[in-house]
């Protein structure tokens, strides 16, 4: 961040102002896709939007520098469709300065909001002193809020990218980028809100102190995972410390939305009655069922509404099948097509829960393009047996 652009952050009015954007018009509870890197890709978004239309959608998360220096294709994570809207673009990073040229890059793209990653446990991250690496370093998380914050309201103010010292070459991707989402080379300017996701502690739960030190930054919105960095995803997601914060963000005009082991509807229906959250992300129960938010209207009624139900209807086999073909295609559409491997976990997921479904799912992670999806489909239906399509480049049904 250039000395002659900083001042101190925001003032309590700006902060405020901030949340008259998509936030704040949102329903109650809030319901919507966990970021997942690797996983919710744009195809994978576009799809879950299409099936179910989830409240807010997270990109994947994609390290600041790779944003503001990183070759071209390290920018596909912030690839996305209008239809995905609201649609919030994920950072990471442990550097002020780039925070604040990134934040110009998710503004000039368009985005409606930016989500800075204080939970990610992997070493790679963690360990360099990003992600939930933060945790441990309290002062540095602000100071990267305020950055990204700066970054957001200078571009609203009308400062270009290569102002914000990113190089020409960067600008021109960002706006080809632009062209092929929505025929515009830029947005319009206008001040995005500010999120965080994070998780409860590093190695022991401090979620009291953690929480109430990102909520003096007044963030408009935080997601909390229920672990620690150290349980990563191993063991129970603690509702209750997610209640603790809910609790604080309660006082404040930020928005809580509690995160872990949300397998269902169902599951919203009982986290939010019991814990008095504003919303809740669900992440890993959407895989290999983009349609899960689909009955989330039902969901909020019966939050309020202890006599009401939700339906945990299952879609149809051949439903089941259109749906894994259309993202398959939108994969061609959107990704590089060589990139094509990287869709079979996603493949692998829908194979599930139905006769047939193992070897089913043994020739889809060998599947290189839609056109191997709908002739194993096709073989699937006729009761022929499944022939693989090529040896398997990747092969990574479970998650990460
Ligand atoms: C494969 C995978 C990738 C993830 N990537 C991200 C990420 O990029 N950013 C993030 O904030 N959380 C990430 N998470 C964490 C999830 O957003 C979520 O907090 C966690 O999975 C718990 O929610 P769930 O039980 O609903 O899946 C990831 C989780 C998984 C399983």
């Amino acid at each position: 961040m250039s000395s002659d652009t900083q001042h101190p952050g925001l003032s309590t009015q700006d902060s405020a102002l901030s949340t008259q954007h998509f936030w704040a018009a949102l329903p109650h509870p809030i319901i919507g896709l966990a970021p997942m890197d690797g996983v919710t890709d744009a195809p994978f978004r576009l799809t879950v939007a299409t099936q179910g239309r989830p409240d807010v959608i997270f990109t994947e998360f994609t390290s600041v520098m790779d944003v503001c220096r990183g070759p071209a294709h390290m920018l596909s994570s912030l690839i996305y469709s209008e239809a995905e809207r609201p649609v919030v673009a994920q950072l990471y990073g442990k550097d002020p300065d780039v925070f604040y040229q990134a934040a110009h890059i998710v503004c000039e793209l368009g985005f409606d909001g930016l989500d800075i990653n204080m939970g990610c446990p992997s070493r790679s991250v963690a360990a360099s002193g990003s992600g939930a690496g933060l945790i441990r370093t309290p002062d540095l998380a602000h100071d990267i809020m305020r950055a990204a914050r700066q970054g957001i309201a200078d571009w609203a103010a009308g400062r270009s990218l290569t102002d914000a010292g990113l190089k020409e070459s960067r600008a021109e991707l960002i706006q080809a980028m632009n062209l092929r989402r929505n025929g515009r080379p830029a947005a319009p300017r206008r001040t995005i809100p500010l999120s965080v996701k994070t998780r409860i502690g590093y190695d022991t739960v401090i979620v009291e102190r953690w929480i109430e030190h990102l909520l003096a930054e007044q963030p408009v919105a935080i997601s909390v995972h229920g672990r620690t960095l150290e349980q990563m995803y191993r063991g129970e997601a603690d509702w209750s410390a997610i209640e603790r914060a809910a609790q604080l963000a309660r006082k404040t005009k930020t928005l809580l939305l509690g995160n872990g082991d949300v397998q269902s509807l169902q599951d919203v229906v009982r986290r939010v009655r019991q814990h008095a959250v504003h919303g809740v992300l669900i992440g890993r129960g959407t895989l290999g069922e983009p349609w899960l938010f689909r009955h989330k209207e039902a969901a909020r009624a019966a939050v309020s509404d202890a006599t009401r139900t939700v339906a945990s209807e299952s879609p149809t086999l051949e439903e089941r099948f259109r749906v894994m073909l259309d993202q398959a295609r939108l994969y061609e559409a959107i990704m590089d097509r060589q990139c094509f491997p990287r869709m079979r976990k996603h493949l692998g997921w829908y194979c599930n829960g139905f006769p047939g479904a193992a070897a089913m799912r043994a020739a889809m992670v060998r599947a290189s393009s839609s056109e191997d999806v709908a002739r194993i489909v096709a073989e699937h239906q006729a009761g022929s047996p499944l022939r693989s399509a090529a040896p398997p480049l990747e092969t990574t049904a479970s998650v990460a």
